[in-house]
């Protein structure tokens, strides 16, 4: 075995050669043209740090350099790549910057697991001469973080940016608001814009103060914070130099109490509702009938797509239960338009196929009935995003005694092997019909980085592959055994995951749990 035969995902085509291999050296450079350099200089750095070598960034290529080259008429739409690798040099070739971030992740895998340490001496960095042509089954390949629940800081949101890149993850889902917060700064329109005096900035005054409170959690409340229009710019500007697009949510017209809470207007009695921890779900609605509701959304999607880089708003629209379905229909029929005249297209939750949706409009499939989001995939040509919650929910337990997740998803508990032993083209759906797959991280019982990292992965590394890889390359015992490799590489880099007992680990993960034994003020000490 060598490191052509571990990467994750799996390339469409590997070709072992069989000349000799190369061996990066300690005068080798990287050489890119400008349009390259960002890209080059991301894996130099990664490499200097691995191997101790200078690496400069140079224009010309000499016998030993990687060449990082953009090549216009490049086949395999975007986000393709290809590598060759010769004992002369390795050649990385792309027609984006997209592609070649893509190749780069693969070419940083061809290297020993040793470079993700910071012990130089630790390798020899020798590649296998190979050529290597890859691109992605689907556009969207995705996580979502339900920063809702519990919060994560920017500079948490960007360390999991860089851990999920590696597998060439390029979608970040953040839901942003939920019954238990509001994590997005809106600014008070001023009075023009405002004609009901609507108070916006106490959306994340009040509502950015709560949090989820379960007693299975440690610590059982969740943490409390919000985003600034400029964090979440700064988000999206990280995320763009790792090839990732952000996609801001916004639940409507249930999962709204921290909105009810905050703002008077939008509860037909006038009066705020009080903040809530539960996490119970279906509980709170807007209201059809009041003008302010329309006017607020409007405020809201307004300001969040003028703040937003990438093409989609997601308006949510699940699990209204408390809601009448005529009501359902009003708003979101509503929501759907106000949210496409922001020039975004709208994403839901697949409840929301219940409305005629406008073109360009993304389903993302859950949950319950699949032939509404099969039908006006087939209609109106909305795509769809897979993210069926026996196959794709990254918060579900791994065994019954996880000390951290939830259990509700039917078919469960769930490992990496339901997450991988499954194709997104189902129910009649065609790969056309599919923008991707995307795996959602709600967090009722997450409170850090690490415990989020232990629900992820490898999980989360099942996805990637299910999203990249063609069905034909895909094959879940030679998975297993690429996820076991991958392990030395993942605790080098410190990230944590679930030590799937079934898979022949190449190391050993931290457990994050060690020291919970913690402390909530309200439930007192939980041993997990
Ligand atoms: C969901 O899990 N309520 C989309």
């Amino acid at each position: 075995m060598n490191t052509t035969d571990n990467l994750i995902p799996r390339p469409s085509h590997v070709a072992l050669l069989d000349g000799p291999a190369f061996t990066l050296a300690p005068t080798a450079r990287i050489t890119a043209a400008d349009a390259t350099a960002p890209v080059a200089e991301q894996l130099a750095s990664l490499l200097r740090r691995g191997t101790g070598f200078e690496l400069p960034i140079a224009e010309d290529t000499r016998p030993g350099d990687i060449a990082l080259e953009l090549m216009e008429a490049f086949d395999g739409g975007p986000e393709a790549y290809a590598i060759s690798v010769t004992d002369d040099g390795v050649r990385l070739t792309a027609s984006t910057a997209a592609g070649l971030f893509n190749g780069v992740q693969t070419l940083r895998q061809l290297f020993p697991a040793s470079l993700e340490g910071t012990d130089p001496s630790a390798g020899t960095w020798t590649i296998p001469a190979v050529e290597i042509a890859d691109a992605p089954r689907f556009a969207y390949r995705g996580l979502m973080l339900d920063v809702a629940r519990s919060f994560f800081t920017v500079e948490e949101v960007k360390e999991q940016i860089d851990v999920m890149t590696q597998f060439k993850l390029n979608a970040l889902h953040l839901h942003l608001t939920d019954d238990q917060a509001w994590r997005i700064e809106i600014n008070d329109p001023g009075s023009a814009g405002n004609p009901s005096g609507l108070p916006y900035a106490q959306l994340t005054a009040i509502g950015g103060q709560g949090a989820v409170e379960v007693p299975t959690a440690v610590p059982a409340r969740g943490r409390h914070g919000f985003y600034t229009q400029q964090d979440f710019r700064d988000i999206q500007a990280y995320a763009a130099t790792k090839n990732v697009l952000v996609i801001p949510e916004i639940d409507l017209p249930g999962h709204v109490n921290a909105a009810l809470a905050a703002i008077p207007q939008l509860n037909p009695d006038g009066q705020a509702k009080p903040m809530s921890t539960t996490a119970e779900v279906g509980w709170s609605t807007l209201t059809a009938d009041l003008p302010a509701t329309y006017e607020f959304v409007r405020e809201v999607l307004n300001q969040l797509a003028a703040i937003t880089v990438g093409p989609y708003l997601h308006i949510g629209g699940d699990e209204a239960h408390v809601t009448g379905h005529d009501d359902y229909v009003a708003m979101v029929q509503q929501f759907v338009r106000i949210g496409a005249e922001t020039g975004k297209a709208v994403v839901g939750w697949n409840e929301f196929a219940a409305v005629e949706l406008p073109e360009g409009a993304v389903i993302q499939y859950w949950h319950g009935d699949f032939e509404p989001t099969v039908r006006q995939a087939g209609n109106n040509g909305s795509q769809v995003i897979m993210s069926p919650a026996a196959t794709t929910y990254l918060d579900q337990k791994y065994t019954s005694d996880s000390p951290i997740g939830l259990s509700w998803v039917e078919g469960g508990p769930f490992t990496w092997s339901e997450y991988y032993n499954w194709d997104p083209a189902q129910g009649g759906l065609q790969d056309h019909q599919i923008l991707g797959v995307e795996g959602p991280l709600w967090t009722e019982t997450v409170r850090t980085n690490q415990q989020a990292q232990w629900l992820l992965y490898p999980r989360a590394v099942s996805l990637a592959e299910v999203a990249w890889s063609g069905q034909e390359v895909r094959n879940a015992g030679d998975f297993r055994r690429r996820l076991g490799a991958l392990g030395e590489r993942l605790a080098m880099q410190g990230v944590v995951f679930q030590e799937a007992p079934d898979v022949e680990w190449s190391a050993k993960p931290e457990y994050p749990f060690a020291a919970a034994t913690a402390s909530s003020e309200k439930y007192g000490t939980i041993e997990v």
